[in-house]
């Protein structure tokens, strides 16, 4: 008797233990929550303005490949160092806009804490100016041609790798800008700092080809991106190739006909514009999305965004009878390319005998394997074409003002230049420097400022090559300077 009450004084004191463990640990799995995982919308100014929207807005990246604002913050102040100059981010030649907290590209969003990840503008937003007093001008979904990304990339793991990033030297820069409650700033300090730390640095592995000696750097405004596709999403061992492309315009992708043979991306790689979204985007999150369906609304409203936007009108004065002119000769030398059925499907590469670095980066088999990882998350699209690469898209031409530098690899600064045989085409020249020149048609190339912001663009280093594509080159030179002020019509 006395034995049972006990076990039975023993068994309600265990149920007593038990409940108050459960309610111990319910607040702490919501304060885990609550610190870690939820998520506060983007303010209105972001949400409710299209552009905003597609400059700012998240996509859904910051949950895994997000970094924490206040190191994301203090980075460039603890290892100014290890950027390509001075001006912190900016030395990136990242587009930033006046009174704008981060750059275009860039988005800030509460997952637990503030978060900084990125989205398509990083890449897909242009700017120039039209001389160098000039205000710049931004156009969403536009090349970003200044946008040193090989460089970014690098800073990022540089800095992880470097000893000095740890929690007192982060936290004593942290908290000259901003006050931390006491359990915010342990969180910091035990758990944000170390976790980011070893992210970063798992990255190193897939980014080894970054920092191969016997590959030149990209240079600005070109991305690999297919070698990011290769190494990041079906995590193949490095290879030898190299392509570097520029960042294209994404304006106007209704124009793409799928169901006509058309092609996406400079060598054809893929479908559709729904499948290339997705991919990118994928991309971006560096994992499965949390919520397939809350992922896909946002691939629908870029589609719909990225549909609805037309090419930017080129800023200067256009003489139209020139032009018209011009028109006459694009017809005879340009259009059975760029303005019939050919536009946007490949042309064999014999054909345009451009680079093949590019083509080499990617094929068949990688297709397969891409389109299963990405099948395997649920998400149906047409996706990577399932076939060798022989070629390049004709590229359609609205907006070609504002792509330089030309080709699929930007090995060509201006208009003018891709008007001339290759042999006299400039072997090097600085990119990345966002001062227009309306004489030769795209960006300004020569000069202290243009050498001072630019990177080298070299045509005998890999993945640069500037030969092909000499449709036009034996034009009469009047005939050259009326197509010249035709193509900035269109
Ligand atoms: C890190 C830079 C970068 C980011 C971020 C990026 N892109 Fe791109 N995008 C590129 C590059 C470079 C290419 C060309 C790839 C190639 O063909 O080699 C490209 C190609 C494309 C194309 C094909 C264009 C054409 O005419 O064939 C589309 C569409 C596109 N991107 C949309 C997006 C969308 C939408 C996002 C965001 C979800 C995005 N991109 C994010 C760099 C980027
Ligand atoms: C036989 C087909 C063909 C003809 C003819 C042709 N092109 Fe092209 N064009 C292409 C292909 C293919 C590409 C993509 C090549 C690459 O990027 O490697 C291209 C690329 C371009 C680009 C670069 C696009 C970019 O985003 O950088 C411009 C500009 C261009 N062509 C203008 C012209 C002009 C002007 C003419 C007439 C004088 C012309 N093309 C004639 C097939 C053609």
């Amino acid at each position: 008797m006395k034995s049972a009450l006990r076990r039975c004084n023993r068994g309600r004191s265990l149920v007593a233990a038990i409940v108050i463990l459960l309610v111990l640990g319910a607040a702490g799995g919501a304060f885990a929550w609550y610190k870690f995982f939820r998520e506060e919308p983007q303010p209105e100014w972001i949400t409710s303005d299209p552009d905003m929207r597609f400059k700012y807005g998240s996509i859904g990246a910051e949950r895994d490949a997000g970094i924490p604002y206040w190191i994301f913050y203090v980075l460039p102040r603890v290892f100014p160092d290890l950027l390509p100059g001075p001006g912190g981010y900016a030395s990136f030649g990242v587009v930033w806009e006046e009174g704008q907290e981060l750059p275009a590209g860039f988005s800030k969003k509460v997952v637990g804490f503030p978060r900084v990840a990125n989205n398509c503008a990083s890449c897909h937003v242009a700017s120039y100016r039209t001389a160098p007093d000039a205000a710049p001008v931004f156009v969403p979904t536009g090349p970003n041609h200044t946008l040193n990304l090989w460089a970014f990339f690098r800073f990022l793991v540089d800095c992880a790798k470097d000893p000095r990033f740890n929690a007192d030297n982060l936290m004593a820069e942290i908290r000259l800008v901003t006050d931390m409650s006491f359990i915010d700033r342990a969180i910091y300090r035990f758990l944000i700092i170390p976790i980011t730390k070893k992210t970063l640095l798992e990255r190193e592995q897939q980014f080894a080809w970054l920092y191969r000696a016997d590959f030149p750097p990209w240079g600005r405004g070109r991305d690999d991106a297919m070698n990011l596709t290769k190494y990041f999403m079906i995590r193949w061992p490095m290879d030898d190739s190299l392509g570097p492309t520029d960042m294209p315009s994404i304006w106007n992708l209704g124009k793409y006909k799928p169901e006509q043979g058309m092609r996406m991306n400079f060598a054809g790689d893929s479908h559709d514009p729904f499948s290339v979204i997705i991919d990118s985007a994928l991309g971006l999150l560096g994992a499965p999305p949390k919520d397939n369906e809350e992922f896909l609304g946002h691939v629908r409203w870029i589609q719909d965004y990225v549909s609805a936007k037309r090419a930017p009108q080129y800023p200067f004065p256009v003489d139209t009878a020139l032009a018209a002119r011009g028109k006459a000769v694009f017809d005879a030398t340009c259009a059975a390319c760029h303005a019939s059925a050919r536009t946007g499907t490949i042309v064999p590469l014999a054909e345009v005998g451009t680079s093949r670095d590019r083509i080499d980066t990617w094929n068949e088999k990688a297709a397969r394997e891409a389109n299963k990882v990405v099948r395997d998350m649920g998400i149906e699209r047409p996706g990577l074409v399932e076939a060798p690469l022989t070629g390049y898209v004709a590229a359609f031409l609205d907006g070609i003002w504002l792509r330089a530098p030309y080709l699929h690899n930007g090995s060509v600064p201006t208009l003018r230049d891709l008007l001339e045989p290759a042999a006299l085409r400039p072997r090097t020249f600085r990119r990345g420097y966002d001062v227009y020149d309306p004489a030769k048609v795209g960006f300004v190339t020569e000069g202290a400022e243009a050498e001072r912001i630019g990177t080298l663009h070299d045509v005998a280093q890999k993945g640069g090559g500037n030969q092909g594509h000499e449709f036009g080159t034996t034009l009469p030179a009047d005939d050259k300077d009326a197509l010249l002020e035709y193509l900035k019509t269109l």
